[in-house]
Parts: structure tokens; C-alpha cells; sequence
């Protein structure tokens, strides 16, 4: 396990201080800032953090543990950042190893969000607190807070471009759509489901929406039956190759999809292109998540209509803000203290708001909050 050191023997900064600049200078200007940035060097060790991320094969993941390392890091903790390659195993193991060096907390974005209560326990055996990060840890007493975007949010604004943009509310139909949902083991992939269906499906019932291929879920409970394990694009590639071929013959055209996140929507996006369809004539709408770079390159050229940004600094900075509290055993921020029951308890929780970002505010949210530069873009 590798431990970022910090720079020794500086003594006397005001931690708190400084998250709150870092916060601050984000907030405040929409900000191009790296937080964290102008601290560094002026540390002393607050003590260890333990970071286990999921995959280091999807974007916003590497942004994530990158940011919060930074953060983190500026306000004078040391931190020991793991990727798991989406193994549950593997990550089980990575948190086993953190608990052995004695981290103050660990900050956990789950692979599989029931498999970890044998390994909180040992955590939680140690008086390591746990935040939940992104995604809720289900199952146990030990996962002390989460923080996410607030999940049915993000589906419901999907749900909601759909039928705007189809006009349901007025239009006579039918449309033709197909409906994805995320990898079964992630707890969120049933809110952002829930959140889009509770839109989408009375429009199904009345037969203004029409799924040919027949997989639309019959309740929200049932979206597991349409989810692709792991978030995979090649797996939703083939998916929705399977649904063309099979379902859309004799000139029948799919007029929405349904992508919860932007992985599923790349698959789905190269699955049109091989099946003829072509910008402008008869793409279909389609959704995602996470503003991922080849996704924004793809809602300029036309191929994605939209995605609902989550801004990953904002969460880290967050979830730092709240590892400073729980250290420093002052309050720690929650807002939503209702929603998250893990089955074991309603875990405290802070729920930021995700954002819909479409061709033409690529430009003003993307690039004005420094998310991405113009050039990465090709603007
Ligand atoms: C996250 C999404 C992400 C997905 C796949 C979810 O838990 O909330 O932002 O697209 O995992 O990594």
C-alpha cells in the first residue's frame, strides 16, 4: 500500500481555514480552482484516510479519488487512495488492508453495496468511522454517514428531458422507447430508475410510450431485470444491438433511450451508429449521467442529447469538509436524515444536486466551472 507523505515539521494552520477557501473559491465564482491547491505545503499530519474507489476503467472515478486525495491532502491528512477494479473481493481486501494501518476514517465508494459488513465490523471494532461515498454501504450499523448526489434526482431529471422533449404531455404518439438501468449490485441504480420511471411509465400505461423490445420493467422493483452488470458500454452495446435487430424491423424506429449514466449511453450511442441511424435524420433522444469527456464530445457532434453533471469536486470537497468534522469530533454536516435506510438504519446523510447539462450549456457549465477546459473539448 503506498501512503502519500506529507511534508514534514509546519506546524500551525488553520485546517478548517482552509477547507472552507477551497469550498469557497468553487462556490463562489463557479470556480476554475483546484481546491486545495494553495495548501499543501503548509501541514502538519492530521492522520490517516483511507479512500477505496470502485473502478479506475470508469472517468468520473479516477476524478473522484484524484480530488479528494488533493483536498484531503491540503487540509494536512495523509490518505491511501485503492482502486478495485470493480471486485468485490479485491476491495474487500483493500479496506482490510487500510483498517490494519489505523486510518482516523475510511471513505468508501462500495463495489457491491451489501458485501461489506464483515469488514466494517473489523472497522468499526477499531472506532473507524465510515462515510459512504456516492453510493450507499447497506446491511450494517457501521457506516457512519453518506454523501451523494441526490440519486432519484438525477433519474427524474432524465426522465423528465424524455418528455419534454418528446412533447408527452401533449403529443398524440406513439414513441417508440427503450429503457436501461444500471449494474444490479449498486444501490443507486434502483433511485435513478425510480426517479425516471416514476416520469416515464404512466406514459407507458397509457401507450404514448411503446417499448418494442418488450423490457420495461413492470414496476420499479422489477428494474433489476433491464440492469447491465457493472455499468459495462460493451454490454449495453450488445444489448441494444440484440433489441435493434430483434425489435426494430421493417423500418420501425427507436425514438428514446432511457441511459441512466453515460457509460451505458457510449454502448448504446456506437449501437445506433452500426445500425444506420445518423445525427440529424432519425437519432434518438438519449440520456446520461456524469458528463464522462467521449460523452460531452458526443452531445456537441449531436450523439448524446444530454447528461446530468455531477460535479465530482463538489462532492469531495463535501466529503473532506465532513472527514475534518468527524476528526476534529465537531458536528458533522447532514441535510437528508430520512431517505438512505440501509436496512439496518437511516444512515445521516448530505445530498448535493445534480445538474442537466445539454449541448448548449456545454460551454457555460463545463467549461466556465473549469470541469473541462475548451481544448479538451475542441471548442
Ligand atoms: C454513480 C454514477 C456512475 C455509476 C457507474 C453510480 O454509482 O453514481 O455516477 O455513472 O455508478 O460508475
Amino acid at each position: 500500500m503506498k501512503l502519500k507523505t506529507l511534508v514534514a515539521g509546519l506546524t500551525g494552520v488553520a485546517l478548517a481555514m482552509s477547507m472552507a477557501a477551497c469550498s469557497q473559491d468553487r462556490n463562489a465564482t463557479g470556480g476554475t480552482s483546484t481546491s486545495g491547491a494553495a495548501t499543501t505545503a503548509t501541514s502538519t499530519d492530521g492522520g490517516l484516510v483511507g479512500i477505496a474507489m470502485p473502478t479506475k476503467s470508469l472517468e468520473r472515478w479516477n476524478n473522484d479519488g484524484a480530488h479528494l486525495v488533493e483536498v484531503l491532502e491540503g487540509m494536512g491528512y495523509t490518505t491511501s487512495l485503492q482502486y478495485a477494479d470493480n471486485k468485490v473481493d479485491q476491495q474487500i481486501s483493500q479496506i482490510q488492508n487500510m483498517i490494519n494501518s489505523d486510518p482516523k476514517v475510511l471513505v468508501i465508494a462500495s463495489i457491491d453495496g451489501t458485501a461489506l459488513s464483515p469488514v466494517l465490523q473489523t472497522a468499526a471494532d477499531k472506532g473507524i468511522k465510515v462515510i459512504a461515498y456516492d453510493r450507499l454501504i447497506n446491511d450494517t450499523p457501521n457506516v457512519d454517514y453518506y454523501a451523494t448526489f441526490d440519486n432519484y434526482q438525477v433519474g427524474k431529471l432524465q426522465g423528465t428531458y424524455i418528455e419534454e422533449q418528446l412533447d408527452l404531455k401533449n403529443a398524440a404518439g406513439p414513441f417508440n422507447l427503450e429503457p436501461f438501468a444500471g449494474s444490479p449490485d449498486d444501490n443507486n441504480a434502483k433511485f435513478f430508475f425510480s426517479g425516471a420511471w416514476d416520469i416515464l411509465s404512466p406514459y407507458v400505461t397509457s401507450g404514448k410510450l411503446v417499448v418494442p423490445s418488450g423490457k420495461a420493467p413492470a414496476t420499479n422493483d422489477d428494474w433489476a431485470s433491464i440492469g447491465i452488470q457493472a455499468w459495462k458500454s460493451e454490454t449495453a452495446q450488445s444489448e441494444m444491438q440484440n433489441r435493434l435487430n430483434s425489435f426494430y424491423t421493417g423500418g420501425k424506429k427507436v425514438n428514446a433511450v432511457l441511459s441512466p449514466n453515460d457509460s451505458l449511453a457510449l454502448g448504446i450511442e456506437q449501437a445506433l451508429e452500426g445500425a444506420g441511424y445518423t445525427v440529424g435524420t432519425d437519432w434518438p433522444i438519449i440520456t446520461g449521467q456524469d458528463a464522462d469527456l467521449a460523452n460531452v464530445k458526443n452531445m456537441l457532434d449531436g450523439k448524446q442529447s444530454m447528461t446530468v453533471w455531477k460535479d465530482t469536486r463538489s462532492l469531495g470537497d463535501q466529503v473532506a469538509k465532513m472527514v475534518d468534522q468527524i476528526i476534529k469530533g465537531s458536528k458533522v454536516d447532514t441535510n437528508d436524515t430520512e431517505t438512505y435506510d440501509n436496512g439496518n438504519k437511516v444512515v445521516p446523510s448530505y445530498l448535493l444536486d445534480p445538474q442537466v447539462v445539454t449541448k448548449d450549456t456545454v460551454e457555460s457549465a463545463l467549461v466556465g466551472s473549469g470541469f473541462y477546459t475548451a481544448d479538451q473539448l475542441g471548442l
